[in-house]
């Protein structure tokens, strides 16, 4: 799939506004701040696709990306855990992810990113859990690997691969870095895989 011919297609506050459930999508979780939205950026090639910043807690609506091919969708979806936010809100974003997460039927695979700085944290975990409950693949994604020299990249990958074995299921761990370019090729082939490309 050529992931630079992606286009926005919507912002949808809950998914009962989201295009039909049909096709294939891939969804972009994770902590708010993690880069979600950078990763779709650097994966599409396309700077301004999904709006990032350094506040946390910016995509607060399920934004929607249409791939060339027919039917096959990338979602970026709301961040959590971050507490600076109003309890009602918190609970509306989580409530319209969670229903995401547990009612579409074409989620084909999910991306989890984690801060390389901070990863598998409680609700990171939890997330993973009910992915391979659910029979769901999981690409877990450290991100901003450039903040660590080489050999602590490789050092933290390995020990989260290890970790990742307690899921028991599909859960494969890479590096990526939206500064550096890097784990791009991963990313795409995962993809690939998942909207039956
Ligand atoms: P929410 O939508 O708020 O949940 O955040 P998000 O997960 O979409 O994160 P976003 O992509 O907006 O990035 C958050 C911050 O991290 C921004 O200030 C980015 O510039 C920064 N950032 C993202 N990716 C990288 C990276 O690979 N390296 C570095 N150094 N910073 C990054
Ligand atoms: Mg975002």
């Amino acid at each position: 799939i050529n992931y630079r011919k992606a286009s926005f297609f919507t912002s949808a506050p809950d998914i009962r506004k989201l295009p039909p459930d049909t096709g294939y999508e891939v969804a972009f979780a994770g902590r708010s701040n993690a880069g979600k939205s950078s990763s779709l950026n650097t994966l599409t090639q396309q700077t301004g696709l999904a709006r990032t910043s350094k506040t946390p807690g910016r995509t607060q609506l399920i934004n929607v990306f249409n791939l060339e091919e027919e039917n096959r969708r990338l979602i970026d979806l709301p961040g959590y855990g971050f507490a600076k936010v109003p309890l009602a809100m918190k609970l509306k974003w989580q409530k319209s992810l969670s229903e995401y997460l547990e009612k579409r039927e074409c989620l084909r695979g999910l991306v989890v990113l984690m801060d390389i700085r901070h990863p598998m944290k409680d609700l990171d975990q939890d997330l993973i859990y009910w992915a391979v409950e659910v029979g769901l693949p999981v690409l877990v994604l450290l991100t901003k690997a450039d903040k660590f020299k080489s050999g602590k990249q490789k050092a933290e990958l390995l020990k989260i691969r290890e970790a990742s074995l307690a899921f028991q299921g599909d859960v494969t761990v890479e590096l990526f870095s939206s500064l550096k370019k890097q784990g791009i090729p991963q990313l795409s082939r995962k993809l690939d895989e998942w909207l039956n490309a």
